[in-house]
């Protein structure tokens, strides 16, 4: 009922009000004495007054408030806590060890991905965890528990993730989602829908409506480099899709109709200045979270639940999805969160596109990416030797362990790496070494897969049709 502190919540404000609000009629009807019905109006009006203040909308009857109050609350997605910021457009924190997740996982309420649910995917795919799983990389969840009691049910569901096609070069971090994405797709055998947002893109930056097709079509040879399965997957571009779909169209404007723009603000912090294409974005991103987006996949159900993998960056998006759900009918998503890849220069920030010298991309020759890793990529280690040999180093800020964490499989080594780092043992010349030989092959390897697709294999990928699945 109430939040605990005594207030009431946006929805106990406008359960009164509709039972207030019905009172008032009922007395007016029934013709009461004039000092009751006047008591019932006041009463009527100071609650309409509390909602708008706690909800910053005036009261609507038939119009329950959205759950998203609770972000408005908690400030829009790029919220300044401490010194983290983290929004789908920046991530930044004055903390050389990275953005301090537990803290936005209270900010932003989802839930921690502790051992016990790990554990509990393990039991239910008869898989061992990814390393991203058992390394705490995949570290926040919404209603993870509530896809698996329904899996164990024989219920399946869908994974949904997308790209935002800024450029033509996608860099290491933008692999992240992907690689997890393809585990659970082979670990739970479930279609996947990818989302190409070159519309996003266009209403963003500064570049052409082709200039962005162009790079959805070159990030999905990418997306397919990673090893998705073609009987199983559906990637897509905005520009394409809702033109070609109804269903998909139709679930936009539904979306579109039940978000105020004082939500999208409080959310996304837009402006007044920002044009409208970005305020109805976030519509687009919402919509394929629910199934009936996809009638040639899921034959028309509404009713399949989605699991979103993403970075935490994305997570505004899908809680006003979530928001949305229940009152237009739908199931609300479950998503799974991933820390971000850091830069090259700390963990400050993200790896982003935008800045060349921040990133590994995956067109990089072996060359460059031993000269990137030796140059920019920030160290824990001591100014000297013998300091290093007599202090030891911080695995914690130091940019190549990080990335270790993410791409060397073996967890005894990592460990390893990190006591012999701390201890000094380890040189951060031979970090980086370990590091180079790491990423030079598996990029390698990434490229020559990219190679191999072909302009049908994207075509194939891109086009509208069934799946693999009977639903
Ligand atoms: P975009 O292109 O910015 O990023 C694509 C995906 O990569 C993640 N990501 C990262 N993960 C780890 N470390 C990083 N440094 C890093 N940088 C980016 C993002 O979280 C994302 O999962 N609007 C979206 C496109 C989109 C989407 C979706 C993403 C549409 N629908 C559904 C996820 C799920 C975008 O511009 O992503």
């Amino acid at each position: 009922m109430a939040d605990g502190s005594g207030n009431m919540t946006a929805m106990d404000l406008y359960e009164s009000l509709t039972s207030q609000g019905e009172l008032v009629r009922t007395l007016k009807t029934e013709k009461a004495v004039k000092a009751d019905i006047d008591a019932a109006v006041k009463l009527l009006l100071k609650l309409k007054a509390d909602y708008k203040q706690v909800t910053g909308q005036d009261y609507k009857a038939g119009c329950p408030p959205l759950e998203s109050t609770v972000l408005e609350d908690t400030g829009p997605a790029a919220a300044v806590d401490g010194e983290d910021m983290v929004d789908p457009w920046n991530v930044s924190t004055t903390s050389a060890k990275g953005v301090d997740y537990d803290k936005l996982i209270v900010r932003f309420g989802s839930s921690k991905v502790d051992q016990e649910l790990v554990d509990r995917i393990e039991r239910v795919s008869g898989k061992k965890p990814h390393r991203f799983l058992r390394r705490g990389i995949f570290f926040s969840h919404r209603d993870m528990h509530q896809v698996l009691d329904a899996y164990e049910k024989n219920k399946s569901f869908y994974l949904y993730t997308g790209r935002g096609p800024s450029s033509e070069a996608m860099h290491v971090g933008h692999l992240i989602p992907f690689i997890f994405t393809k585990w659970l797709q082979d670990t739970f055998d479930i279609p996947l829908v990818i989302q190409l947002t070159d519309d996003e893109k266009y209403l963003w930056k500064d570049l052409s409506l082709e200039d962005c097709h162009r790079y959805a079509v070159e990030n999905a040879k990418d997306i397919i480099a990673c090893g998705f399965d073609v009987n199983k997957t559906f990637i897509f571009s905005d520009l394409d899709y809702m033109g070609a779909s109804p269903d998909f169209y139709r679930n936009v404007v539904k979306i579109q109709k039940h978000v105020t723009f004082n939500q999208v603000k409080g959310i996304f912090g837009f402006g007044d200045s920002d044009c409208i294409g970005k305020i109805a974005f976030p519509a687009i991103q919402a919509a394929p979270s629910f199934s009936n987006s996809f009638p040639q996949i899921f034959k028309g159900r509404k009713d399949i639940q989605c699991l979103i993998p993403c970075a935490i960056d994305q997570d505004p998006y899908f809680r006003m999805t979530r928001d949305v759900a229940p009152r237009i009918g739908y199931p609300k998503p479950a998503l799974l969160h991933s820390t971000f890849f850091p830069a090259l220069q700390g963990a400050q920030t993200k790896m982003s596109a935008s800045d060349a010298n921040s990133s590994i991309f995956l067109t990089d020759t072996p060359k460059q990416i031993k000269n990137k890793v030796n140059k920019h990529a920030f160290s824990g280690g001591k100014d000297t030797i013998e300091e290093h040999r007599k202090y030891g180093g911080n695995p914690d800020v130091d940019v190549s362990f990080m990335y270790l964490t993410f791409f060397l499989e073996d967890d005894e080594q990592l460990d390893k790496i990190r006591q012999d780092y701390a201890s000094g043992a380890l040189l951060t010349g031979e970090l980086k070494k370990r590091l180079i030989d790491t990423l030079q092959p598996m990029i390698t390897a990434h490229q020559e897969r990219r190679k191999q697709v072909t302009e049908e294999m994207v075509l194939k990928f891109m086009t509208p049709r069934p799946l693999d699945f009977n639903f």
